[in-house]
């Protein structure tokens, strides 16, 4: 089969995805139910329209554009990431699983090719963890890895709701609706930036990932006591950001010493109460990200974490508080959708390696209800969440055809 990546194209749509964000080029910064989410929302969906294809969305707004097969009662084959990008970061993070979803399918048609399963691309909600504090939100509700009580539950730094949020940006209705049981698609393929260094230092166009590592995040909430930076003499001091110092060295030392470079550990956000320099620091907030390979060494990390919480608190006089966000187990990928991925890279002659995604995705999730595997791409330096993050676009294109075929066979595989 003949199969043409429009380069240009996806190129241009890359760029005018960027487009739709809150700080200046080359950073993005696009915040989900934003109004530049929003935005980009209803832009990509007139590009799906454009390109003749029907769409629906949930309750939580995770988006479904179908290209119908010739056997849409069965199962359909399904593809998909985010286009949700945290403060700061880069253009490509998710955006090439799903703008190259839609070229992926547009270069299908343009073959000539005709499913026999449905191919669906899924546009995710809310993959990155920014505004509720756990990532992965759409594809957790949809696969029922998360209970609907979060509408209530979940606020915002504003103190909104999710489901005040999502109303207000269009996205109503009983969150019960958006599960889908097991099944319902037959396989699950994405297509995302590798956001690690192997592949270029291999010189390898294509990652084929075996297992999505397991992430576990918590929240750490330290109380001491505040007062006047000149009055407050240092004996007695109940400090709360030297008892969070503290622990964030107590966390890097813990995930270092792990005896796997597989494990890591990230304090990612600290707020400071009241946050004035001439005031002792009462309350802190630290934001704690900590994954591994192996689940089971990731919770050893995290029994010592608790320990030295402990410890600090006895010592410092402080009292320390761990709210747990989510702790998921690794993902594997199945056979079939590895198997298609790799004879996909074969047909084409390309180079390919299998790796394990360090980062977490929806695909995480979505393994709970389809067979799943992930197709990776070289990005410049591994980089990643950063304004410098960069894909060439012959990298992507070479992505997109490898998508394309693996779900031209999955959609053709009535196993
Ligand atoms: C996804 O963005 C992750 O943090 O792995
Ligand atoms: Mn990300
Ligand atoms: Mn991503």
């Amino acid at each position: 089969m003949q199969i043409e990546i429009d380069q240009n194209r996806i190129a241009q749509e890359i760029d005018a995805l960027a487009a739709f964000s809150d700080v200046e080029p080359p950073a993005v910064t696009r915040i989900v139910f934003s109004e530049q989410d929003v935005r980009a929302r209803e832009w990509l969906k007139e590009r799906c329209i454009a390109a003749g294809l029907d769409l629906h969305v949930d309750a939580v707004g995770n988006t479904f554009v179908r290209w119908e097969g010739s056997r849409p009662e069965l199962p359909a084959v399904a593809t998909g990431s985010h286009i949700d990008a945290i403060p700061h970061s880069g253009k490509f993070d998710g955006v090439v699983g799903v703008l190259g979803g839609l070229e992926a399918i547009r270069a299908l048609k343009k073959s000539g090719f005709q499913p026999v399963r449905s191919i669906e691309l899924i546009q995710f909600t809310s993959e990155e963890p920014t505004r509720f504090g756990i990532g992965c939100l759409g594809s957790r509700l949809l696969s029922g890895a998360l209970k609907t009580s979060v509408d209530e539950t979940l606020r915002d730094s504003s103190g909104n709701t999710l489901a005040v949020v999502r109303e207000r940006a269009g996205f109503s209705g009983d969150l019960a609706t958006v599960r889908l049981p097991e099944g319902f698609y037959s396989a699950f393929v994405e297509l995302h930036i590798e956001q690690g260094p192997i592949l270029e230092r291999e010189k390898i166009a294509i990652g084929i990932v075996t297992s999505i590592a397991a992430p576990a995040s918590f929240l750490v909430t330290i109380e001491g006591e505040g007062g006047h930076a000149g009055g407050t003499l240092m004996p007695g001091r109940r400090d709360a950001l030297c008892a969070a110092s503290e622990l964030i060295l107590a966390i890097e030392r813990f995930a270092r010493g792990s005896g796997s470079a597989d494990t890591v550990g990230t304090v990612g956000t600290c707020e400071v109460h009241p946050g004035a320099i001439n005031s002792v620091p009462s309350r802190v907030k630290l934001g704690v990200d900590l994954r591994d390979t192996d689940g089971d060494r990731r919770d050893v990390v995290l029994g010592q974490i608790k320990k030295a919480v402990e410890e600090i608190s006895r010592r410092r006089n402080v009292s320390i508080a761990i709210e747990m966000l989510n702790a998921d187990p690794p993902a594997a990928s199945s056979t079939q959708v590895l198997d298609a991925i790799s004879a996909a890279c074969d047909v084409m002659k390309i180079t390919s390696r299998r790796v394990v995604s360090r980062a977490y995705h929806d695909s995480s999730f979505m393994s709970l209800i389809a067979p799943m595997a992930m197709i990776f791409i070289p990005c410049r330096g591994g980089v990643s969440h950063r304004p410098d993050e960069f894909a060439d676009i012959r990298g992507i294109s070479a992505g997109v055809e490898v998508l394309a075929r693996s779900l031209a066979e999955l959609s053709s595989n009535l196993a």
